[in-house]
């Protein structure tokens, strides 16, 4: 794989709380690696973000390098011939994780999760959801069996965070992680 590809990541945005993890994912890549970050965001997304966010999800979307609209099933991200390090979906809905573990691809989005699937690379669903109902826990337990890690947004406390900010990059530091992309963004066990 040639570097310019390997360094590529698609990043979903489903309407799940959560946003600003995804808004804090974003601003890691632009600010601490060359990652070329291919960006997608559900409609339900853009209402979540509504009440979340202190500015419209498109200022947002402006720290993406590129921006896919979810119907346009025929963007590049649409295909596995286009290649990727790897894509997450932060915040995850528990209506897109359900999708995902099913195979279906009603949507931008959907489609990318299941291209990486099928690609066998790397796929972080990131939910938010609490409690869990059954419906969910079996479709984690599936996208898990397809090859996806699920990464709960759930912020460990044993690096002692004082802010949200810290609690933010907690989550962040993880999906950077399981996407092989060297970030320091917040503190490890016992590495100082
Ligand atoms: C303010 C707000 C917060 C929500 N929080 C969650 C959530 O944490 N988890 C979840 O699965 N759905 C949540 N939802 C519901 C989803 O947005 C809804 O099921 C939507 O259809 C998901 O569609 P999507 O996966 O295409 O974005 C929330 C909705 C709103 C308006």
């Amino acid at each position: 794989m040639a570097d310019s590809v390997s360094r590529r990541v698609v990043v979903g945005i489903s309407g799940a709380s959560g946003i600003p993890y995804a808004k804090d994912l974003l601003e890691t890549l632009r600010r601490v690696t060359d990652v070329e970050v291919h960006l997608v965001a559900t409609e339900g997304a853009r209402r979540v973000a509504a009440d979340e966010l202190d500015l419209p999800i498109d200022e947002l979307a402006a720290l993406a390098h590129v921006v896919h609209t979810n119907r346009d099933v025929g963007a590049a991200i649409a295909s596995g011939s286009f290649r990727t390090a790897g894509m997450v979906v932060v915040p995850c809905s528990a209506t897109t994780l359900s999708k995902i573990s099913h195979g279906i691809c009603d949507n931008l989005l959907t489609r990318a999760a299941y291209v990486h699937l099928k690609e066998r690379r790397p796929l972080v669903l990131v939910p938010r959801e609490a409690p869990l109902p059954l419906p969910t826990l079996e479709a984690m337990v599936k996208a898990a069996q397809a090859g996806a890690t699920i990464l709960p947004a759930s912020p460990g406390f044993y690096t002692k965070p004082k802010t949200i900010d810290d609690l933010l990059g907690f989550v962040t530091q993880r999906i950077l992680d399981l996407l092989g992309i060297e970030a320091a963004r917040a503190p490890r066990w016992k590495e100082g």
